[in-house]
């Protein structure tokens, strides 16, 4: 009887492909790791299995902190004995988590991890988004040609790779262009920003850049227009989550960000359609740019293990950097040879309280 049980157990285990799912789920930027997650389960309904196996999915929360980044990926490999890994948000929590992917070669894919060093000199970490260089030189065309500023105050978020790469992308591009940037410092979790918004006032800021996440972005933009700074406001797809406007209110209408992905934008695809009906019937709501990019990295990983055959590591890996003219939600999607996918930017304008489509910026 034992006998029969042990190979009903394995016959069982072999039938399912599993899929460690990395995300912020709670603390500073869990608003991210939640939009994600639904796009990751709209397609996980949609497309449940891959070669004849069901996929099953374990979530790994990171607790936005970047030592649980690193302790996520290694449970989901050592205890969850994963396939590949579907994850993180956040740059500085992929660099973590994907230092130890590389380490123990499993496949890992990013739905939105912008930084370049990210995939940068590694065979197993890769993404199915734009990289930062292209989305600062967007966001410093659309201040310097569109919105005419010469002289912007970039606040830079010290404790984000995020940041920091964005903000230096913005300024070569922008300084290119004959603009002037300084900037302005803080950390993730600041709360009280009056004292870097006087010094851009009083510095002659006609623009501020914030490469940030939706928390500080909402609050420096509340404390900007209190302390009487009205000129125009830009922020980087960190902007992209509906606390923006929740925690802005007001002081966040006309704001400008680049990102990924809205739901005005033109569907280039079918999954982008088949994607959008299936989460406004479950969600009832308009999904945003992380949970297109979560039912993305859901679909190329699933492709890739078709394409593999099987549920090898190594084999998935490769397969994942072959991926070519798949069919995204957010686009098509190819993946070179250093692991990045070559994405149009979309420019989003928050209006009356909504996020507003504004224009498609292709690839140069
Ligand atoms: N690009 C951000 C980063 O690398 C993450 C992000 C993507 C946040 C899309 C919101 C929307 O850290």
């Amino acid at each position: 009887f034992l006998v029969v049980f042990v190979i009903l157990l394995s016959v069982l285990s072999l039938a399912t492909i599993k899929i460690g799912v990395v995300l912020p789920m709670t603390g500073g930027i869990a608003a991210f790791g939640r939009m994600v997650w639904e796009g990751v389960e709209v397609a996980h309904e949609l497309f449940p299995d891959v070669n004849g196996e069901t996929i099953e999915l374990t979530i790994f929360d990171n607790r936005s902190d970047k030592i649980e980044a690193a302790n996520a990926v290694r449970r989901a490999i050592d205890v969850g004995n994963v396939s590949a890994i579907l994850g993180e948000v956040a740059s500085s929590y992929s660099l973590a988590g994907g230092a130890v992917a590389e380490e123990k070669k499993t496949p890992m894919v990013t739905p939105s991890s912008t930084n370049p060093l990210v995939t940068s000199g590694k065979k197993y970490v890769s993404r199915v988004c734009f990289i930062d260089p292209f989305q600062g030189w967007a966001a410093a065309v659309l201040a310097f040609e569109n919105l005419g500023v010469r002289n912007v105050a970039i606040f830079m978020d010290v404790e984000q790779d995020y940041a920091v790469g964005l903000a230096n992308f913005f300024m070569q591009t922008f300084q290119e262009l004959g603009g002037q940037v300084f900037f302005e410092y803080y950390k993730s979790g600041d709360q009280d920003f009056t004292a870097q918004i006087s010094d851009a006032m009083l510095t002659g800021a006609e623009a501020l850049f914030i490469p940030g996440y939706y928390q500080e972005i909402a609050l420096i933009a509340i404390q900007a227009r209190q302390l009487g700074f009205f000129g125009p406001l830009i922020t980087g797809d960190g902007a992209d989550a509906p606390e923006t406007i929740s925690i802005g209110g007001d002081a966040v209408n006309g704001l400008y960000f680049t990102t990924h992905y809205h739901p005005d934008s033109p569907a280039v695809t079918e999954n982008a359609k088949l994607f959008l009906e299936r989460y406004t019937e479950k969600f009832n709501k308009i999904p945003a740019a992380l949970s297109a990019l979560g039912f993305d990295a859901y679909m190329v990983i699933r492709d890739a293990i078709m394409r593999a055959g099987s549920a090898d590591r190594e084999a998935i890996a490769q397969a994942i950097r072959s991926t070519t003219n798949f069919p995204g939600a957010t686009g098509i999607i190819n993946i070179d040879n250093e692991g990045n996918a070559v994405k149009s930017v979309a420019i989003v304008k928050i209006e009356d309280g909504q996020f507003k489509y504004e224009t498609t910026i292709n690839p140069r």
